[in-house]
């Protein structure tokens, strides 16, 4: 039976290096960015892939997975087409998570902050850095629609490809890059005898410094 099957299955068996917690830096930014070339250096496949989580119009939460595009004083940023469901919900209610899981390490981040949309010169950037297929796609500016049959697909990628190889600075008005400013982040490392270790990062209301919490596992 599933139940069973589900049972059976291991999580969490480590074993993992511990979380030196006492030594952590006082920004944030500076350890998300230690565990994610941990990751990166651990070859944990897609290590920039993230949930990204937002509300709709009925309080509804939805969530996908992205690609971490980048870090800055922004946030940190994520890549899409307008149009798209997860445009519609930072539009109406501008609040997101995102959560990284590195399984190998045992490692969790959740993040919550507030979405800005950046200016369409980061936008531009990072439309034109995309491979080809890609560009047709958001081009297309189609996503998250129904799509009735797959000739139409079809077709539209055909169509925006010539576009592209005709100007190949052309970039799709529809292409936006957000970034989630975290006012929380917490850092979950996980422990074989479950005594995982939590550190929640607050930022406090100068914007600047952040509070520093253990929590309980
Ligand atoms: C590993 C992975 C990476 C993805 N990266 C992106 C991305 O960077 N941008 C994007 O718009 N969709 C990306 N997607 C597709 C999204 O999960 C999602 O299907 C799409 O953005 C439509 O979401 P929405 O209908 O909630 O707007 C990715 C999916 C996976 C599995």
């Amino acid at each position: 039976m599933l139940k069973d099957q589900l049972r059976g299955l291991k999580s969490l068996a480590g074993p993992f290096d511990k979380f030196d917690v006492d030594n952590a830096p006082e920004d944030p930014t500076q350890l998300f960015e230690e565990w994610l070339i941990g990751a990166i250096k651990s070859r944990i496949p897609e290590a920039h892939a993230m949930t990204l989580s937002t509300v709709d119009a009925h309080g509804r939460p939805d969530a996908r997975i992205l690609i971490l595009k980048n870090i800055d004083a922004d946030g940190w940023h994520f890549a899409s087409t307008k149009l798209s469901a997860k445009e519609h919900q930072v539009a109406m209610q501008p609040q997101a998570a995102l959560t990284f899981y590195w399984q190998p390490l045992g490692r969790q981040v959740r993040l919550r902050g507030r979405v800005i949309e950046l200016s369409r010169e980061v936008a531009g950037a990072d439309f034109l850095a995309r491979p080809i297929g890609s560009r047709a796609g958001a081009l297309l500016a189609r996503q998250s629609q129904v799509l009735d049959n797959d000739e139409a697909l079809e077709t539209g990628l055909a169509e925006q490809r010539r576009r592209i190889e005709a100007d190949p600075s052309i970039v799709a008005p529809a292409w936006a890059v957000y970034a989630v400013k975290p006012e929380e982040i917490e850092f979950w490392q996980a422990d074989e005898e479950r005594r995982h270790i939590r550190l929640r990062y607050r930022r406090m209301t100068d914007s600047v410094s952040w509070v520093r919490e253990r929590l309980w596992p």
